[in-house]
């Protein structure tokens, strides 16, 4: 039996879990996630400097708590998986130097995680998924359609150009006056509002390119909210109920696309599946219109139990055991530096902010 330790750190949740695998057979033994909502509500969004410092205060404590839930010590875990990147550069030293130390003085093996690889593999334990499938992965900080081809293998098919879908719903919500985070305050606003009111934008929609944009998309919910101030209760419903339906059918045609392209690649795949991922997936409407659409297009639609879904280090235990048993743990780990920018798919073109640094999403 393999038992990993993970730990992420790449945003606003500090967190630790461990995961085992013997044969065929896993289990979570523990999952620890310290959400940082309250530090950083005032804000209306994650402030780096702050979640650094959060992360430096919670994650011993949240590794002990791991460990204790687990009843293991650290001399009962094989090797300790951290999230080295994508991420805020503060959280993400946090836990690899964290990570770094407890591997060097316990003598265990240390892998580096790409966060977004946790994201893409969490449905092979959740629900035993062979490859290739289809990741939508839509949460505060990425919004990609990526081909799972295998451990390691990644294909990114689609991207935003602009923002990414939580951010949307974050933005929106602060500039409706809604608290923060913004998903689940817009989501419980539309749920009363009138979707059919405000004629808002689908961008991109119709086109061949199979990326997705929503910038514009929050310009023209700025205007609406503009030309009615001071704004109603009902108005701002109405807002959030045309805005969630706007992006449901853009997301319906933009992923529409990939999961004809990939009938098209893969032909003789019986039963393809689509597996959703990030803080976004949790919003019903979505889901609902990735249910009918799946349907439609004979693919299964794969969801992973929310808080898998939501940033957790079960996804980053999970990825360092499937890199163990695929032999792609890097030998190396301890001479890595973690990366904010980390793209899954090194060969896909950056749709926003290349430089230096590499591409941003
Ligand atoms: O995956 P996640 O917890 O963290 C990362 O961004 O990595 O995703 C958080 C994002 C936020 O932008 C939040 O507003 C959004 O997911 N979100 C939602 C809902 N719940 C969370 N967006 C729409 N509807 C929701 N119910
Ligand atoms: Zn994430």
């Amino acid at each position: 039996m393999t038992r990993v330790l993970g730990i992420e750190t790449s945003c606003d949740e500090t967190a630790a879990a461990i995961v085992s695998l013997e044969g065929d057979r896993s289990e979570v033994l523990s999952s620890v996630v310290l959400s940082q909502i309250a530090e950083h509500e005032a804000f209306g969004g994650v402030v780096p400097e702050i979640a650094a410092r959060a992360h430096v205060e919670a994650l011993d404590g949240v590794v002990a708590a791991a460990l204790a839930d687990a009843k293991l010590g650290l001399a009962g875990v094989d090797a300790i998986a951290v999230t080295a990147g994508p991420g805020l550069i503060g959280g993400l030293i946090v836990g690899v130097m964290t990570a770094k130390a407890l591997a060097a003085a316990s003598g265990k093996r240390l892998i580096a995680v790409n966060h977004l690889e946790g994201h893409a593999l969490t449905a092979r334990l959740t629900d035993g998924l062979g490859f290739p499938y289809l990741l939508l992965l839509v949460s505060g900080g990425h919004t990609q359609i990526v081909l799972v081809r295998g451990v390691g293998s990644y294909e990114r098919w689609a991207t935003t150009i602009d923002d990414a879908l939580g951010e949307a719903f974050d933005k929106t919500a602060k500039l409706l006056g809604l608290p923060y985070p913004g998903g689940p305050s817009v989501e419980k606003a539309a749920v009363r509002g009138d979707a059919g009111r405000f004629d808002l934008p689908r961008p991109l929609k119709g086109e061949a390119r199979l990326d997705f944009s929503f910038s514009g998309l929050k310009t023209a919910v700025r205007q609406a909210a503009k030309t009615l101030e001071p704004l109603r209760d009902t108005d701002v419903d109405d807002i959030c109920a045309s805005f969630q339906r706007a992006v449901s059918e853009t997301l319906a045609d933009r992923v529409g696309r990939s999961l004809e392209r990939f009938h098209r690649e893969f032909p003789s795949i019986a039963e393809p599946a689509l597996v959703v991922a990030g803080g976004v997936a949790a919003n019903g409407e979505i889901r609902s219109m990735l249910t009918t659409l799946c349907r439609q297009r004979d693919f299964r639609f794969v969801a992973p139990p929310l808080e898998l879904c939501t940033d957790n280090a079960v996804m980053i235990a999970w990825a360092g055991l499937e890199r163990l048993r695929a032999g792609k743990a890097d030998e190396n780990a301890f001479d890595m530096a973690p990366r904010s920018r980390w793209p899954l798919d090194e060969d896909a073109a950056p749709a926003l902010g290349g430089g230096r640094r590499g591409a941003k999403a």
